[in-house]
């Protein structure tokens, strides 16, 4: 059985939180600090990031979703959760929903996507896998900045693009290839939105590059009891807009969940 590395605080309904490529679960501090007066909060650190050693360098998003599941179990969470992801996460999310439904109490994706990769975002990553194979992890974080943080963010919190670019710095490169890999590899889960069956919040950055803002809009509208919320700022908008993000989330959650 693996057990992530992880960090929990509070009491109440659990929520868990899943962290994008290439970060750890500190990216969720703010979240945390913020909910831990009223819910149990589970950071999550998935295989090869932050404090979990990397144990199998073929992963896949059905490995880290069960492994995330196993955590839970260790844990001794038997109330239904309501979990978030970010990009990576959410695709993790996805295959928690095809494992564990009855696990899932509401479910927030942020800055994510259904879709597996194109054959074109398929191939850029094996070219990135080779960059950071013979570069290291550096090279990361050039390539990535400009996508993960808005352009706004980029010109106006030095602070943030210096967070991010040390928490880039922090992850091994054979974590970051066989994460590159597993996504590269995932399968479409466009199909699973329509079974939802429980309330899902939808949140999108407006200066997103990665993962556009009506395809985001679009996944709400096609699931169930989906809701949408568009903010101003980019793919990491937890990061870039806290306290509106920590606004909406609490507001989902008062509304539709507890
Ligand atoms: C992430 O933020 O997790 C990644 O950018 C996702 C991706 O590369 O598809």
């Amino acid at each position: 059985m693996t057990i992530l590395a992880h960090e929990q605080s509070g009491t109440g309904v659990p929520l868990v939180f899943i962290h994008a490529f290439p970060l750890d679960r500190s990216m969720w501090n703010v979240q945390s600090s913020a909910l831990r007066k009223n819910f149990k909060v589970i950071l999550i650190d998935l295989p090869g990031f932050g404090a979990t050693p990397l144990e199998n360098e073929t992963s896949s998003m059905e490995s880290m979703a069960r492994s995330v599941l196993e955590t839970l179990d260790a844990l001794k969470i038997s109330d239904k959760c309501i979990f978030t992801g970010l990009s990576m996460g959410g695709y993790v999310l996805f295959k928690i929903l095809k494992l564990a439904p009855e696990r899932i109490r509401g479910l927030v994706f942020v800055s994510t996507r259904a879709a597996a990769d194109s054959a074109e975002g398929r191939a850029k990553r094996f070219k990135t896998i080779e960059a950071v194979e013979t570069k290291g992890v550096e090279v990361l974080i050039e390539a990535m900045r400009p996508n993960l943080l808005g352009k706004t963010a980029r010109e106006t919190q030095k602070d943030l693009v210096s967070l991010v670019d040390d928490l880039i710095r922090r992850q091994q490169p054979k974590s970051v290839c066989a994460a590159l890999r597993a996504m590269a590899e995932r399968s479409d889960s466009t199909d699973l939105l329509a079974t939802i069956n429980v309330p899902a919040l939808f949140i999108s950055g407006t200066e997103d590059v990665i993962i556009p803002t009506a395809e985001m809009e679009k996944m709400a509208a096609t699931t169930p009891k989906g809701s949408f919320e568009k903010l101003e700022g980019g793919h990491l908008i937890n990061l870039e807009k806290p306290a509106l993000f920590n606004d909406r989330f609490s507001t989902f959650l008062k509304r539709r969940l507890l």
